[in-house]
């Protein structure tokens, strides 16, 4: 295997300062994921699951301080402060650098130096991009077989071609004779999660769970990607991507932003309780996205597997995700039972007598703590998923006739509305605002704005990345092909403080409404947020208990929207004169259009 010397003087580098007790260049072969598990399993870091119950597939416990993206220990080191932004944590690239070299000098002694060559999209796609990830964690290399595409045969598609370098290290060197930890991690304030835009590069250290380690997921193809689309005039988003056909055999393509632990896997695989819709999978986390020759926009799903919440997922909620997972796989911070199988909160039954929990005791239900890390995860080959669409590996990607934003909204927003056109859309995405969730650590309770479920991971200015989105829209090539775009909320409460919606295989009858309208076949009442459906135009047949609540689900509230304004423009205050004049003027029209 020939590989380049630039590829081979950094690792080189890196190896000679961190200085691990070996160097190995990950093939992504079956026989090397083997022998990586067997370690793991036999140093104590994993335990292999019933072979019967979950064939190929291990169990980890994370360490306790290691759970979820770190987004106070997430920095983008931008030549200039102003243009990371007010939503960024920022630091001068070369005192980052400086800070950082410190740390990683001998970090990896007593370890192994993992190369691990991966691509970002099918093998050589036009739209994918190529990443090298050096780690010191086997257990990163392991899920970033599953979550990319790594390996021998990215190295023959790079050759002398320029990668996006990935370094990370969990930061904790081994003295001779010292027992590793079972899940090896700095402290927090030891934790730096960095971006360098400018160079299209990251250094992580210190964690090595999730998105602040599998660095192809959020780091690379979400906070260096936005910079290279910014850069390039193409989108790389937070979004899923799913393909919706009627029963008339008609398909289109959609793509959703909700912000982390909001639903984006759930929709992306669910079954329709509508007979004759059909939903496929393309991806469930990130989307990049360019015009087409035919004027539309394309997405492809830039990974290879699923990094699912686990909690809460079950065969009644998402069957597909627990048929993605049943063999393969990796189950981070679950429970783990006394026949060998993992088990979650709400995964369907009652825990097993005995279970262990994901801090490793014997689950007491009198403890009252959950047997589950709220972010416990799966990681999953996208190609088990029993309906991933015919074209997720095509190289062109699909083309998208929808954008959907949402969060978890207890109040004010309707299950669905309609932008009037596409900047008004882009002013939805950048007014996305949702209850915090699990996914990150460290977050106060409440709603907080999260604009295009972008916060914590657009790496650039905020408001630039508003104008991006503006920019889009004038110089696509054919304005009558751009997505329509909508805004949705699974998550409305009643009064009860229950969810007024079902969810999950019910959102079919919003997909629905929203297929038609693309098509110009739905009818809606105009108001002054959006398009709302009139009661009817929703399809609740077969549903129960719903008719009577469709009021509460679809109103538009004028006092709680006024409440809203004022919310918009403090969150607009925010990126000062980078807010783009276009979403200025969007919320003046609102609160006028509010005001009649
Ligand atoms: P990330 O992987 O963190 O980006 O998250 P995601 O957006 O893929 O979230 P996911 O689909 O895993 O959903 C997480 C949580 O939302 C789970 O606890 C689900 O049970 C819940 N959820 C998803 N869809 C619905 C829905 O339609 N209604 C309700 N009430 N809850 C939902
Ligand atoms: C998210 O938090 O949005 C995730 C999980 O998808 S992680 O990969 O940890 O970022
Ligand atoms: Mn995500």
């Amino acid at each position: 295997m020939k590989i380049s010397n630039k590829l081979q003087q950094w690792v080189q580098e890196w190896a000679n300062l961190c200085q691990p007790d070996s160097v190995h260049w990950c093939d992504g072969s079956e026989a090397e994921n083997q022998k990586l598990m067997d370690q793991m399993v036999a140093s104590g870091m994993a335990v292999r699951l019933n072979e019967k119950k979950r064939p190929g597939s291990y169990y980890f416990q994370s360490d306790p301080s290691d759970v979820a993206r770190v987004e106070n220990r997430t920095f983008i080191c931008s030549a200039r402060k102003e243009d990371a932004g007010p939503t960024n944590n920022w630091m001068d690239p070369a005192e980052m650098k400086s800070t950082l070299r410190a740390m990683f000098k001998g970090c990896m002694k007593g370890r192994t130096l993992y190369v691990i060559p991966f691509s970002m999209g099918p093998l050589g796609s036009k739209i994918a991009h190529i990443g090298v990830q050096i780690t010191d964690s086997p257990y990163v290399v392991v899920n970033m077989r599953t979550m990319t595409r790594m390996g021998e045969k990215v190295l023959e598609i790079l050759g002398d071609d320029d990668f996006v370098p990935c370094l990370h290290s969990v930061g904790a060197p081994l003295e001779p004779g010292q027992k590793d930890a079972k899940w090896p991690c700095a402290p927090i304030e030891k934790k730096y999660i960095s971006h360098f835009p400018e160079t299209n590069e990251i250094w992580s250290y210190g964690s090595g769970y999730g998105g602040n380690a599998l660095l192809g997921k959020k780091c690379f193809a979400l906070r260096i990607a936005t910079n290279m689309a910014r850069r390039q005039g193409w989108m790389a988003e937070h979004m899923l991507i799913m393909g919706i056909t009627n029963p008339k055999g008609v398909k289109k393509y959609v793509a959703a932003a909700f912000p982390s632990a909001c639903g984006k896997t759930n929709l992306a695989m669910l079954i329709p309780n509508l007979p004759g819709w059909k939903v496929e999978t393309v991806g469930d986390d990130i989307a990049w996205m360019k015009f087409g020759d035919d004027g539309r926009l394309y997405a492809i799903n830039p990974e290879a597997g699923f990094f699912g919440v686990a909690p809460y997922t079950s065969m009644e909620t998402n069957p597909n995700a627990m048929l993605s997972c049943r063999s393969n796989s990796i189950f981070t911070n679950t429970a783990l039972t006394p026949d060998g199988d993992i088990w979650w909160e709400g995964i369907g039954c009652d825990i097993p007598e005995g279970s262990i929990t994901w801090t490793d005791e014997v689950y007491k239900r009198e403890n009252g703590k959950p047997a589950a890390h709220p972010n416990a995860r799966f990681t999953a080959p996208a190609s088990q998923c029993p309906v991933i669409d015919k074209d997720w590996e095509n190289p062109k990607g699909v083309p998208i006739s929808a954008f959907l934003f949402g969060g978890r909204r207890p109040g004010t927003v309707p299950l669905v509305y309609q932008s009037f056109d596409w900047n008004h859309g882009v002013f939805l995405g950048s007014i996305v605002g949702s209850e915090v969730t699990a996914a990150a650590i460290g977050l106060k309770a409440g709603v907080r704005r999260d604009p295009f479920a972008m916060l914590p991971f657009c790496g650039y200015h905020m408001g630039d990345y508003f104008g991006h989105w503006i920019h889009i829209g004038e110089i696509a090539p054919d304005k009558t092909k751009l997505p329509k775009i909508f805004n949705v909320n699974w998550f409305r409460k009643g009064t009860d403080g229950k969810f007024l919606w079902p969810g999950y295989g019910d959102n079919i009858r919003v997909l629905k409404w929203i297929f038609e309208r693309v098509d110009g076949n739905a009818t809606a009442i105009e108001t002054p947020i959006g398009y709302v459906p009139e009661k009817s135009s929703i399809d609740i047949t077969g549903l129960t208990g719903v008719a009577d609540k469709m009021e509460d689900i679809l109103k538009v509230n004028r006092e709680e929207w006024l409440h809203e304004c004022e919310l918009i423009e403090e969150h607009q205050k925010i990126f000062g004169d980078r807010l783009p004049a276009a979403l200025k003027q969007q919320y003046v029209a609102l609160k006028k259009r509010l005001m009649e």
